[in-house]
């Protein structure tokens, strides 16, 4: 099916991603492409049946005033042109006001553009893409249980069946549940063919009396690759690997504007001596849209709604050099949280929520003992980017509620704080 599509130039607004996003809730796929396209690449796109130039305040790309080539306007495509401007940083902008979605629906009226942008569609079209693509040969693909890499896996799975192998590797690092998670839903439940590696003794071998935490999150990333290839090397015949690359890794490094916003890099990049063709089924997708397609894919709730974790997972909230007891009590205050969270409506609601246990110990007093045991710190955070985040104001029962079970249930555990930071002046993570 010919999919009608609407350009969105990027002449400096912090919008791009909100106007495109639009569209495409209006039924109409959208991509967000450089100001400085050539007319003749627009006019080459696939089902391209309109043109909004999306500027800034005074149409500012990297210090400079910059406008689209005029033979745009000779292509004979409809055009809307978007001006925004914002008393502060994009953060001031008001919500999206209605008369705004008004004039996106009309324009889409103009353009005759067909509203067939929806998940079903997204799913069959990719289906037979990716059969296209893959004809007979076989794909291996890095399954971490994330959202991207899991929808990656549901959809080439239904695409090719047992030509997909998907490879686990359990680096001792992950929250509490999600590799008996992994296994249960993709081998047990839908059938694929699945690796499961216990790499656990490794990774926290390499990691012993290691503190720095860039250190730490390079050891982690390199023990990965290395996990992973020998895997591949030792299965035959396979041409090609699933990534679970989104559009927003694609606007980020493909727009003018909005290239700086990514600050941290994945654990998965693979040796060049590798050579793999990539199949990448989302890379037209916001992560809502990808969270829509695993949910119609079938994919379990709490995989598809899962808050970001970072690549070196619980390896960054065990600070400083990491130790199996204190990586234990991570994981199991964490369990409390996510738990109470879901018990208090906030799963869903809060952006990412955490527990961090410090390398140090402090005195308490248990059943009329001293005791000399670890802190435990709690993080709720929201944010839009994550580049800026304010600290959730979770209600004091259910912190009282989520600090009593800790100290209850967690061994080694004396004390339960909470952090009141924003970032800036602290990040996210602790490490
Ligand atoms: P910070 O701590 O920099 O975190 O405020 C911002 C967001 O990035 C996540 N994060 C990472 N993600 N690899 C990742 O894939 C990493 O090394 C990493 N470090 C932080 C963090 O969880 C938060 O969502």
């Amino acid at each position: 099916m010919i999919q009608h599509m609407i350009a969105v130039l990027d002449l400096g607004s912090p919008e791009n991603t909100r106007i495109a996003r639009e569209i495409r809730a209006l039924g109409v796929y959208s991509e967000i492409h450089p100001h400085d396209i050539a007319p003749d690449a627009l006019k080459a796109m696939q089902g391209i049946r309109g043109i909004i130039l999306n500027g800034g305040e005074n149409r500012v790309v990297d210090g400079k005033c910059v406008d689209v080539d005029p033979a745009i306007y000779d292509l004979g495509i409809p055009i809307l042109a978007v001006d925004h401007s914002s008393p502060g940083h994009p953060a001031d902008y008001p919500a999206w006001p209605e008369e705004d979605s008004e004039v996106l629906d009309q324009f889409l009226h103009t353009c005759k553009a067909e509203r067939n942008w929806n998940m079903d569609n997204f799913i069959a079209d990719q289906i037979e893409l990716l059969r296209k693509q893959i004809g007979q040969r076989k794909v291996l693909l890095a399954l971490s249980g994330g959202v991207d890499s899991s929808v990656v896996a549901a959809l080439l799975l239904k695409a090719v069946g047992d030509r997909l192998t998907c490879v686990h590797v359990n680096h001792g690092l992950l929250r509490k549940g999600e590799p008996e998670q992994v296994v249960r839903v993709f081998r047990k439940e839908m059938g694929a063919n699945l690796i499961y590696v216990d790499a656990v003794d490794r990774f926290l071998d390499k990691l012993a009396g290691v503190s720095d935490p860039e250190q730490k999150r390079k050891i982690i990333g390199k023990e990965f690759i290395r996990v992973f290839e020998e895997e591949a090397r030792k299965l035959e015949g396979i041409e090609l690997l699933g990534q679970g690359t989104i559009y927003p890794d694609i606007v980020e490094s493909g727009t003018k504007t909005q290239k700086s916003i990514k600050s941290h890099h994945n654990v998965g990049g693979l040796p060049e001596d590798l050579k793999f063709e990539l199949v990448e089924p989302l890379k037209q997708l916001f992560k809502d849209e990808v969270r829509a397609c695993g949910k119609a894919l079938g994919l379990p709730d709490d995989m598809v709604y899962r808050q970001p974790f970072p690549g070196p997972g619980l390896g960054v909230r065990c600070l400083g050099a990491i130790t199996r007891d204190r990586l234990e009590i991570v994981r199991e205050s964490d369990q409390i949280l996510r738990e109470e969270f879901k018990n208090a409506g906030l799963q869903g609601k809060v952006w990412q929520y955490f527990t961090v246990v410090p390398d140090f110990k402090s005195v308490g007093v248990r059943d009329g003992k001293r005791t000399f045991d670890y802190p435990v710190i709690l993080r709720a955070v929201n944010t839009v980017d994550a580049m800026t985040a304010s600290v959730e104001q979770v209600d004091w029962p259910v912190l009282s509620r989520i600090t009593e079970r800790i100290l209850r249930e967690v061994p080694g555990c004396n004390r339960v704080l909470y952090d009141l930071s924003p970032k800036p002046v602290a990040t996210i993570e602790w490490e």
